[in-house]
């Protein structure tokens, strides 16, 4: 692709962000209510929410201004990390507005736009829009056609007064060519720069900290390569199933859902190179060359090692397991993974030989995100070797959540005699050290957005190069599609086929439970 057209450059410096008017389309949707809207009450509460601006949903429900404003009381009341400020609540309420209309209608979208120009015009603000696109996938090139129709898109008015921005949030296409279709379709409408592909866990104060980790201090630079690090293991495990959403995860699976997305953000963001600044496109240059890198996995991708499963029947933990295939919504026989594993490689003269093990899934033993770099270990001479070895090498682990932070093994020798050598961790935790929650990624993406500022967003050509290495591997799914996948129980790390995968690279999962300190495995 030819990136002539996609240059973004600093030139909307991140700073107090201008009013503006946010128009969430599927504001009566489940996101608005549980993240959207929460994170807009707490860049209230922090005062960093610009005074006047106006929230206008958008939605098909038969709802008033009056309805819509009390639903997301609730919801904030929910779901926001902070305590509820009435005060606070009444004036962000004050400046809520509801607009009722089709996504495929041209006159609803004409009497929005007319709303629009009349609510800003009472309220003195200039007509700077944030569109939200929180819809179902399927409504969004709708959405994107009828904004660019009705004049609402403004191609080009990225930066200065008044401005028009889109936020789009994921599943961005479920292949390559529907993502380069969406991509071509923004592009008829919106300028690259006024494109805000959403993957919320780059907002993660944790996910943005690798970058601060790495290239803000000079210990582990020199060391960050296939010289020093065996291996790299990136998990991302949730203990619900699938719930209520049945019917879009069955379309998705742990591939489309987690691993194009999510876990290919966390690994670009720990192999990058150093970028030549924080502009965004100095970044998203370098996570789009680790892209680029990834050694393709060929359609019989099991073969390959991607080890695919589904959660089975079970009681677990006081809980009870419908078989994935029984979840309301998923189809009888569904062959779509619940779980996958894989091993990557990424052909680069940094990381050449370094496999970097990744897995995520549905209803595994905890909820735990955590990247851990395994080092190589020590020369089998001195201490390495009977009677004090073999040891367990270094070992960083970075936990993106819960429980935030950072831990080291490192060998001490344990006080007395005869000698013997012990790994401890040494430890850094958010709360601990800053004594306050982190703030969820959706606030700082929001104002990101406000403010101008790409940087932790998606970009097209790094979308399409994140759908190209993964198509393969779908390919190599809808070959065996109708075929049962392996069962692992419910609360458990996974099939025993995860373990075997790691186990061929002479290595075994992390346990995350060693993150604690108190806890760590001895
Ligand atoms: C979403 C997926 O993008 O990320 C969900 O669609 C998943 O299936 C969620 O549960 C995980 O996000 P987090 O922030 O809870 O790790």
């Amino acid at each position: 692709m030819d990136t002539s057209d996609i240059t973004v450059s600093a030139r909307f410096p991140q700073g107090r962000a201008r009013p503006f008017v946010m128009v969430i389309f599927g504001a009566s949707g489940d996101l608005a209510h549980r993240k959207i809207m929460p994170a807009v009450y707490e860049l209230c509460c922090g005062k960093a929410w610009p005074a006047k601006t106006l929230v206008v949903g958008y939605g098909r429900a038969e709802l008033d201004t009056g309805g819509f404003r009390d639903g997301l009381r609730q919801a904030v009341r929910e779901h926001a990390r902070s305590a509820f400020d009435e005060g606070v609540w009444r004036d962000l309420a004050g400046r809520i507005h509801y607009h009722r209309g089709e996504y495929g209608s041209r006159e609803d979208f004409e009497r929005l736009r007319a709303r629009l120009e009349s609510l800003t015009a009472e309220a003195d603000l200039p007509p700077n829009y944030l569109f939200y696109l929180s819809t179902p996938p399927g409504q969004f090139e709708d959405v994107i056609a009828h904004l660019g129709a009705s004049g609402l898109a403004r191609k080009g008015a990225a930066g200065d007064e008044p401005w028009s921005r889109v936020v789009i949030e994921k599943p961005f296409g479920r292949d390559l060519d529907s993502a380069r279709r969406l991509n071509g379709l923004l592009a008829e409408v919106f300028d690259e720069a006024q494109v805000y592909r959403i993957d919320h866990y780059l907002g993660k104060e944790t996910v943005q900290n690798l970058l601060v980790m790495r290239f803000a201090n000079s210990v582990f630079e020199p060391i960050w390569n296939q010289k020093y690090i065996d291996h790299v293991q990136i998990t991302a495990a949730e203990t619900s199933g699938v719930g209520g959403r049945g019917s879009y995860y069955d379309s998705a699976g742990a591939l489309r859902d987690m691993l194009q997305n999510h876990m290919m953000n966390l690994l670009c963001l720990v192999a990058m190179e150093a970028p030549a600044s924080l502009e965004a496109d100095a970044v998203r240059d370098e996570k789009v060359k680790v892209l680029r890198s990834l050694r393709p996995i060929p359609p019989d991708c099991a073969a390959f090692g991607v080890i695919r499963a589904q959660y089975g029947p079970g009681e677990a933990d006081g809980r009870t397991f419908r078989d994935y295939t029984g979840e309301p919504g998923v189809a009888a026989g569904s062959s779509t993974e619940t779980f996958i594993a894989l091993k990557l490689n990424i052909d680069n003269w940094r990381w050449a030989e370094v496999p970097f093990f990744v897995r995520t899934g549905k209803a595994l033993a905890q909820r735990v995100t955590e990247i851990v770099i395994q080092f190589k270990p020590v020369p089998p001479v001195l201490f390495n070797r009977p009677p004090t070895g073999p040891m367990q090498p270094n070992q960083l682990v970075v936990r993106v959540q819960p429980d935030e932070g950072i831990s080291m093994r490192f060998q001490v020798k344990q006080p007395g005699s005869p000698l013997k050598i012990e790994g401890v961790p040494m430890h850094f935790g958010y709360a601990g050290t800053f004594g306050r929650k982190v703030p969820e990624a959706y606030e700082r993406l929001i104002l990101d957005a406000a403010t101008g500022d790409p940087t932790l967003f998606i970009r097209s050509d790094e979308i399409e190069a994140a759908w190209s290495f993964v198509m393969p591997i779908l390919a190599g799914c809808d070959r065996v599609r109708g075929r049962a996948l392996p069962r692992y129980a419910p609360l458990s790390w996974g099939p025993r086929e995860a373990d075997d995968l790691i186990a061929a690279g002479g290595a075994r999962w992390h346990t995350p439970a060693a993150m604690d300190p108190r806890q760590a495995q001895r």
